[in-house]
C-alpha cells in the first residue's frame, strides 16, 4: 500500500516533446484516481514514469515518503496493464495468472489458492485449462487483469485496460475493479479518455490536457465546478455549453449580452460580475441543466430545433438562435425539426469564465 506523490514531472522527449509539463499530484493510499484527457496529453507517458518505465526529464515521484525517481521498476512494486492485453499465448489462462506467483517462488498450494481465487472474481474460473491464444480479447484482458490483482502490488497502474473490450464486457469489468480496489484496499490509478469511465469509477479525477494537471478533485467537483472551459467541455456528455457574452448594467440588473439573445442576472449590487461590467466573459451552462418549454414564459427567450439525438432515455436537442447553437439535455418527447421552443438559463446553474483566461470566475 502506498500514497504516490508527483512532485513537477516533468518529461520531454528528443529534447523538444513536452509530453508531460510539471504536474504535481497526490495520489492518496487506497485511492483509486483517474487520469482523464484527450488523446496524446500525457497520460501514458505520466503512467510510465510512475512505474519506472520511463526517466522523469525533471522532477520526483515519492511512494509514502520513499522517493522512487531513480528506483527501476522491479524495485518499485508496481503493476501497469497496458489497453492491448499481453499474455503468454503457448501457456494455459491458469499458467498465465500463476506466472507471478510462480517467479515469486510462491509455494505450489499458496498459488493454485490464490489463482482460482482471482479467476472466480473475474469470471473466468471455466477457462482456466485452455490455452490463452485461444480466448477472445475481452476474455484476454480479464487473463491479464486477473495476472495482475493476483500479485497484489502496492500500486496499480492500469492505462485504459479496457478499450480493447465489448461494451458489455466493459461495463462489467468496471464494477469487478472497482470491487476489487475497494475491497483490496490498494492504491490504483486509472488512465482513460472517456469521462463517463472516469465519473463513474474514481474517487478523484486528474483531468490533463497537453502535458498538463487542469483540476483535481471529485467527480462532483469537476462536474459541478470546472475550473476552466476545458474541462467543462471535456466532462459531461455532451459537455457544457459556452456563451460569449459582454456584461453590461440595465437599471441596476446585470446583462449578459450575447448579441443573438441577452441574459438577465438580477441583483447587480450585490454580484460579483459588477466588476466585469464593460468586459467580455464566457457565461457556461450544462445542456441538462437548461430548462426547455414548448410555450413562451416570463424570462426565457425562443430558439429553433435543428437536431435532435436520441441518448438512452434523454434526448440531446440542438438549437439555434442567430449565430448561437445550444445543446439541451431532456426526458424524451415529441421535439421536431423546426420547432420553437423557450430557453430558460436557471441562475443557480450559471458559471462564468474570463473572457481571456478561459478560467472560472470565483464568485
Ligand atoms: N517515446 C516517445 N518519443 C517521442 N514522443 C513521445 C514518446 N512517447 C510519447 N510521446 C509524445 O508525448 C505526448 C504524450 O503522449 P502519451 O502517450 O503520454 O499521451 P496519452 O495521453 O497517453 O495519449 P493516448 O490517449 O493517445 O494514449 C504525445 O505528443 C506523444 O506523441
Ligand atoms: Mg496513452
Amino acid at each position: 500500500m502506498a500514497k504516490v506523490y508527483l512532485e513537477n514531472l516533468t518529461k520531454i522527449f528528443e529534447g523538444r516533446v513536452l509530453a508531460v509539463d510539471r504536474l504535481t499530484l497526490e495520489i492518496p493510499d487506497k485511492g483509486l484516481v483517474s487520469l482523464l484527457g484527450p488523446s496524446g496529453c500525457g497520460k501514458t507517458t505520466t503512467m510510465r514514469m510512475i512505474a519506472g518505465l520511463e526517466v522523469p526529464t525533471r522532477g520526483k515521484i515519492y511512494f509514502d515518503d520513499q522517493e522512487v525517481t531513480d528506483l527501476p521498476p522491479e524495485e518499485r512494486n508496481v503493476a501497469m496493464v497496458f489497453q492491448f492485453p499481453v499474455i503468454y499465448p503457448g501457456m494455459t489462462v491458469f499458467e498465465n495468472i500463476a506466472f507471478p506467483l510462480v517467479a515469486r517462488k510462491v509455494p505450489k498450494k499458496e498459488v493454485k489458492k490464490r489463482v482460482e481465487e482471482v479467476a472466480n472474481v473475474f469470471g473466468i474460473a471455466d477457462v482456466l485449462s485452455k490455452k490463452a491464444h485461444i480466448l477472445d480479447a475481452g476474455t484476454r484482458q480479464k487473463v491479464v487483469l486477473a495476472r495482475t490483482f493476483v500479485r497484489r502490488p502496492h500500486v496499480y497502474l492500469l492505462d485504459e485496460p479496457l478499450t480493447s473490450v465489448d461494451p458489455s464486457t466493459r461495463v462489467e469489468l468496471r464494477t469487478v475493479l472497482k470491487k476489487l480496489q475497494s475491497h483490496l484496499g490498494q492504491t490504483m490509478v486509472y488512465v482513460t479518455h472517456d469521462q463517463s469511465e472516469a465519473l463513474t469509477l474514481a474517487d478523484r479525477i486528474a483531468v490533463m490536457n497537453e502535458g498538463k494537471l487542469l483540476q483535481y478533485g471529485s467527480p462532483e467537483e469537476v462536474y459541478n465546478n470546472p475550473k476552466n472551459t476545458f474541462v467543462g467541455y471535456f466532462i459531461g456528455n455532451p459537455g457544457m455549453n459556452f456563451i460569449g457574452c459582454s456584461v453590461e448594467e440595465e437599471k441596476g440588473s446585470c446583462v449578459l449580452n450575447a448579441e443573438d439573445f441577452r441574459v438577465f442576472v438580477p441583483d447587480l449590487p450585490n454580484s460579483f460580475l459588477r466588476d466585469f461590467v464593460g468586459k467580455k466573459i464566457i457565461l457556461g451552462i450544462r445542456p441538462e441543466n437548461l430548462e426547455i418549454h414548448a410555450k413562451a414564459v416570463s424570462g426565457a427567450i425562443s430558439f429553433l430545433v435543428i437536431l435532435v439525438e436520441p441518448v438512452g432515455n434523454r434526448l440531446v436537442v440542438h438549437l439555434k438562435k442567430g449565430e448561437k447553437v445550444l445543446k439541451a439535455k431532456i426526458p424524451r418527447q415529441e421535439m421536431s425539426l423546426q420547432q420553437e421552443v423557450w430557453v430558460r438559463f436557471p441562475l443557480e446553474f450559471l458559471k462564468f469564465f474570463d473572457g481571456e483566461t478561459l478560467e472560472t470566475i470565483e464568485v
